[in-house]
C-alpha cells in the first residue's frame, strides 16, 4: 500500500502504548484515524491530543471481547470518513500466570478473549469490506515475540499470541489465493515501554475476583515485568516499522534484533528434535 494520505485507518487499543503511536504515525500521514478503546479516559485524552495536533480523528469506546463492538466501530469509520484501508488489532493484555494453578481460569479467559478472539473479530468485521472496496489496504495484527517463542509463567498470553501469528499467516496466504488488494502484517515485538505490565486496570472487578494474588506476585513476576517494560524500546519505533512494513508490503516486523536467535534456536530444536529448555527471553 503506497498511499496513506486521505485514506482510514482504524487502530483498537489506540488510547495508549503501541497503539497510541500507530494512530499519531497515521494521522502524521494524513491518514483519517479512528481510535477504538476500552478505557474511556485515555480514549478521550488520545482524542484530543491528535486533534489539537491537527490530525482527522474519531474515537469509539469499545471493548474488543465483543463482536458488536467492532461492528460499531466499523459502522462509525464508515459513516464519517467511508471505506477502511488500514486495520491494527493491537488492543491486548498481559495476564494469566503459571498452567499449573487452577484459580486463574478467568484470567486465561480474559487474556484469549481480548488478545486472540478480538483480533479474530476485527477481521472478521473488517476484511468483507476491504476486500470488496478493492483499494490498496492493509491489516496488521499485534502479536508479540510470545507468538514465536514460549517462556514460562505467560501460558495465555503465549496462546493468544501464536494464535494472532497463525491466524495471520493464514490470513496473507488467503489474500494471495483471493487475489486481494489486502496486505497483510504481523508485529512481534519484544519489551517495548508502554503500559502493558498495568494490563490489571482494564480487568473487570469479576475476573479479578477470582485471581488470586499469590498466583503473579509470589513468582514475582509482576515486578520482573514492569521492569523489562519500562526498560524496553520506545513505542515511536514500533510506529516506524509499521509504517514502514505497510508501505512495503512486509508480513513479519521484528523490531527486536536480539530476539532473533531465539527464533532460529527453537526451529533448531523443533526439526533436531530437541527438547525444550529453560533460557533468557521468550522462546
Ligand atoms: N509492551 C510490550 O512490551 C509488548 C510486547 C509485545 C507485544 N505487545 C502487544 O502490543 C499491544 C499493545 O499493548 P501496549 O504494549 O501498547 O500496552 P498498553 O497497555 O499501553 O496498550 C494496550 C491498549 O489496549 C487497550 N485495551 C485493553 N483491553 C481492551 C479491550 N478489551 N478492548 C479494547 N481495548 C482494550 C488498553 O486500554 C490500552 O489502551 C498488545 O496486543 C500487546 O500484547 C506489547
Amino acid at each position: 500500500m503506497q498511499e496513506l494520505e486521505g485514506r482510514t485507518a482504524v487502530v483498537t487499543g489506540a488510547a495508549s502504548g503501541i497503539g497510541l503511536e500507530l494512530a499519531r504515525r497515521f494521522g502524521a500521514a494524513g491518514m483519517n484515524v479512528v481510535l477504538g478503546d476500552v478505557e474511556r479516559p485515555a480514549l478521550d485524552s488520545a482524542e484530543s491530543n491528535l486533534r489539537d495536533a491537527g490530525y482527522e480523528v474519531i474515537a469509539e469506546e469499545i471493548d474488543v471481547r465483543e463482536i458488536d463492538d467492532l461492528r460499531r466501530l466499523e459502522t462509525a469509520a464508515r459513516e464519517r470518513y467511508g471505506d477502511v484501508h488500514v486495520l491494527c488489532n493491537n488492543a491486548g493484555v498481559g495476564a494469566g500466570g503459571p498452567v499449573a494453578d487452577p484459580d486463574n481460569l478467568e484470567a486465561w479467559r480474559w487474556t484469549i478473549d481480548i488478545n486472540l478472539w478480538g483480533v479474530i473479530y476485527g477481521c472478521k468485521v473488517f476484511l468483507p469490506a476491504m476486500i470488496e472496496h478493492g483499494e490498496p489496504c492493509h491489516i496488521v495484527n499485534t502479536a508479540s515475540m510470545a507468538g514465536l517463542g514460549s517462556a514460562p509463567m505467560m501460558g495465555a498470553y503465549n496462546i493468544s499470541k501464536y494464535g494472532v501469528v497463525a491466524l495471520s499467516e493464514t490470513l496473507t496466504r488467503e489474500m494471495q489465493m483471493m487475489q486481494t488488494a489486502v496486505g497483510v502484517s504481523v508485529l512481534c515485538p519484544a519489551f517495548v515501554a508502554t503500559g502493558i505490565a498495568s494490563s490489571g486496570r482494564n480487568m473487570p472487578a469479576d475476573v479479578a475476583a477470582t485471581l488470586p494474588e499469590r498466583a503473579v506476585e509470589a513468582t514475582g513476576l509482576q515486578s520482573v515485568m514492569e521492569s523489562l517494560v519500562a526498560n524496553g524500546i520506545d513505542p515511536a519505533l514500533v510506529g516506524e516499522a509499521v509504517l514502514d512494513a505497510i508501505l512495503n508490503d512486509r508480513f513479519w516486523i521484528l523490531t527486536h534484533d536480539e530476539s532473533k536467535p531465539g527464533v532460529l534456536a527453537r526451529a533448531e530444536e523443533i526439526v533436531n528434535g530437541i527438547n525444550p529448555a529453560l533460557r533468557n527471553g521468550f522462546a
